[in-house]
């Protein structure tokens, strides 16, 4: 059968409530108009900035890894407990030293850092006295400041384990100087979060001297903010850059915590 245009038009009308449009800021449809899109939020105050600027920077990075533009934490994380239920010791670890991309995170988000203090933009510095905007994470929303500065027991207190190990393949792992502990149920967890396919988990591994890249290997692999989260929304399935559904009750429908726990 041959359509008209004007039938064709009519067909992709009548189709289009099954066919779902995503908007700028939308799960999965990059980082514009989100969250992590200072160039017109109101966080960077008057100076046009582009949108990669406040995380990274082609020359002048704070490190090379990542290339990264945002003046780091002098925080030292901990927890309030000294191990997991599975006996997994917590990490201490600090902000402007440790590797992991959940330092990097933490650079904004543990609310110590003006969210515009960063090494290097259009020829120029714009740490100390000549931040792009002075405010923090505290300023800007305190329901995302996460590990916040002091606390009782350790500015990590009550937040989900990371940058520590994760039992991939079953089996325990050594990640940011600490291992799997011995009462961890190693048949309670998913082998391989990478590989399933209904959501986008991922993991890193640590090479033993403080390097850490992403990726699972064997024995080394581990878990950091960006295992949960994708600050650029390119992976997220769901609202808040989160890598698997808020919502849920099945592995196979997304469900973020089942996608590594086998409850
Ligand atoms: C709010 C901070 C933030 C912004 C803005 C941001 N990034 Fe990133 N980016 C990160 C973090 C954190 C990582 C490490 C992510 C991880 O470990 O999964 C990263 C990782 C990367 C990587 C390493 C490879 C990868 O994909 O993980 C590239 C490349 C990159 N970003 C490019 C960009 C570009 C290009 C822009 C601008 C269009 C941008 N980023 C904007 C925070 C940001
Ligand atoms: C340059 C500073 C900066 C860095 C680095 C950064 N964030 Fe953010 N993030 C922010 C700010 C500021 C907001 C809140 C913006 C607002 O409310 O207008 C935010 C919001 C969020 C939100 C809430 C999103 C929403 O839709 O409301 C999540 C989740 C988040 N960040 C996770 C992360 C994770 C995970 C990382 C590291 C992989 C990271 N951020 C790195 C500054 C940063
Ligand atoms: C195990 C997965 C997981 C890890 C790891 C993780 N998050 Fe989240 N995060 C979530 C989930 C799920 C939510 C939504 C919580 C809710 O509001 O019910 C969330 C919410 C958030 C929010 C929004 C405010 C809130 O608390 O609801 C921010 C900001 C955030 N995470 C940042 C981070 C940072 C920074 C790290 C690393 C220090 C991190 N997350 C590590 C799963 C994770
Ligand atoms: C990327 C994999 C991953 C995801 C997704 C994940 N977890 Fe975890 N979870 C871990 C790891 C790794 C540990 C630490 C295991 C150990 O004790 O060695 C852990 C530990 C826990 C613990 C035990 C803490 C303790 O002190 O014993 C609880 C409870 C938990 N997670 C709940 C959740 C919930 C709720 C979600 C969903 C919001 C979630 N997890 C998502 C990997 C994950």
């Amino acid at each position: 059968m041959r359509l008209s245009g004007l039938r064709m038009g009519l067909a992709v009308l009548v189709l289009s409530p099954v066919v779902s449009f995503a908007a700028p800021g939308d799960a999965g449809t990059g980082i514009a108009a989100t969250a992590h899109d200072f160039t017109s939020n109101g966080v960077n105050g008057s100076t046009a900035v582009g949108l990669c600027t406040y995380c990274h920077t082609p020359h002048k990075a704070i490190t090379s890894q990542l290339l990264w533009n945002h003046t780091l934490s002098t925080n030292t994380f901990s927890w309030d407990v000294a191990k997991t239920t599975a006996g997994t010791t917590f990490p201490s670890f600090v902000g402007n030293t440790y590797k992991g991309p959940t330092a990097k995170c933490l650079s904004c988000h543990d609310g110590s850092v003006a969210i515009g203090d960063i090494a290097w933009f259009k020829e120029g510095s714009h740490g100390g006295s000549d931040q792009l905007s002075t405010k923090t994470m505290n300023d800007v929303d305190p329901n995302f400041v996460v590990g916040a500065t002091g606390g009782v027991g350790g500015a990590m207190k009550g937040n989900h384990p990371v940058a520590m190990p994760y039992p991939f393949g079953n089996a325990a792992s050594t990640y940011n100087g600490t291992t799997t502990g011995s009462l961890a149920v190693l048949t309670e967890w998913q082998a391989d979060p990478t590989s399933l396919a209904s959501a986008n988990i991922r993991l890193f591994n640590d090479d033993g001297t403080g390097g850490i890249s992403a990726g699972p290997v064997a024995a080394k692999t581990g878990i950091e903010c960006s295992t949960c989260h994708d600050p650029h929304n390119k992976a997220a399935v769901d609202d808040l850059f989160l890598r698997g559904k808020i919502t849920g009750s099945a592995q196979s429908d997304g469900y973020l915590c089942l996608q590594c726990h086998k409850k």
